[in-house]
């Protein structure tokens, strides 16, 4: 089955064409990021009308990199939400009139499924299973009892990991998006400054706005002789003691078979590397880390998912529309 998926839920213009969930026949990026950088973040506003100027060239371009006509698709996915409303709208009158036109099925999907179900392009994934969803907009653990059954353990009662990231780059005078320059700048860092630890009332959830405070206050007290590299590893180290402490907590709490990452932030180095070190704890759990070609926004990962999605029923009618604060399925 030959699914052709469409995702414009923030920045990134996104199509692909996935056959059977897992091989990938063409994955097209149009990244908006140079002209969102200008501006220090995205602008909801922009994006929506950069989507409307590239989604047919985009789609034009997933067709001919995969030497199919669009008569050879079987069915249409689309991110519906979570996302910006504008930028959804456009991917979702796209798909809805791909669908209408070619009178093929049309398939809604959430996009954190499609981060999740990213990693079935390196593993086959096991039930129950636990994932750490690392974004620019979501940071939650999800258990997955079964196959395409979502359950949130804990989420994130202020900012995404990945909007942290962004903030704080944004304060060292980083360009957007700062996390893969935190990432670069923290390998040179050392130990030298302390940030607080984060308390939640729910042991799962997460917090990261008293965090970017500290930072923000760190900043100001050193002004005159501020050490970049080890600001970066100071708040990288935090950040990341606090996902890591509270993925050991879910994996104590519930047996699962299998751990993935999943999300942009997932393209972290050293967040890859607490991750793999997660098998010297649990060295019966089966661990998998997304490619780096499928962490952040793509639209692969929901041809992925959508082909699950698909066999468990899931299908929408032309009168879907952007859901910006869509639940799981
Ligand atoms: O999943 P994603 O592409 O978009 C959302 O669904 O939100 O995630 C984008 C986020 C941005 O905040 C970006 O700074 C972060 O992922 N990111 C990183 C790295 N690469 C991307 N954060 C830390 N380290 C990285 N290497
Ligand atoms: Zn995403």
């Amino acid at each position: 089955m030959r699914i052709c998926a469409i995702e414009t839920s923030c920045d990134e213009t996104a199509v692909a064409i996935i056959e059977d969930g897992r091989k990938v026949l063409s994955n097209i990026v149009s990244s908006q990021i140079d002209t969102h950088a200008a501006f220090g973040g995205v602008i909801p506003e922009v994006a929506s009308r950069i989507h409307i100027e590239n989604i047919s060239i985009v789609l034009e371009e997933a067709i001919s990199t995969a030497n199919l006509s669009m008569e050879q698709i079987d069915a249409f996915a689309i991110t519906q939400g979570p996302g910006l409303v504008g930028s959804l709208h456009v991917g979702i009158i796209a798909a809805k009139t791909l669908a209408w036109y070619y009178d093929k099925p049309l398939i809604p999907i959430h996009h954190i499924t499609g981060h999740i179900y990213a990693n079935q392009f390196v593993d086959d994934l096991q039930y129950p299973l636990l994932a750490l969803v690392v974004s620019g907009g979501h940071t939650e653990l999800v258990l997955l009892k079964e196959e395409y059954n979502f359950e949130i353990l804990g989420s994130t009662q202020d900012d995404a990991i990945g909007e942290a990231y962004d903030k704080v780059a944004r304060v060292m005078g980083l360009s957007y998006p700062g996390g893969p320059q935190i990432d670069l700048l923290a390998k040179q860092g050392k130990p030298n400054y302390k940030l607080p630890k984060v308390k939640t009332q729910n042991p799962l959830d997460f917090s990261f706005s008293g965090l970017k405070s500290a930072v923000l206050q760190l900043i100001q007290k050193n002004r005159d002789n501020l050490n970049h590299a080890d600001l970066a590893y100071a708040f990288q180290e935090a950040v990341l003691n606090e996902v890591i402490e509270k993925t050991k907590i879910a994996l104590n709490q519930y047996s699962v078979k299998h751990f993935v990452l999943a999300g942009g932030v997932a393209a972290n180095s050293r967040l890859r590397e607490r991750v793999n070190a997660l098998k010297q704890d649990y060295p019966k759990l089966k661990i998998t880390i997304p490619p780096m070609w499928c962490c952040t926004d793509n639209a692969a990962m929901i041809g992925a998912v959508a082909y699950v999605a698909y066999n468990h029923g899931v299908r929408g009618d032309l009168s879907i529309s952007a859901n910006p604060g869509l639940d799981y399925a």
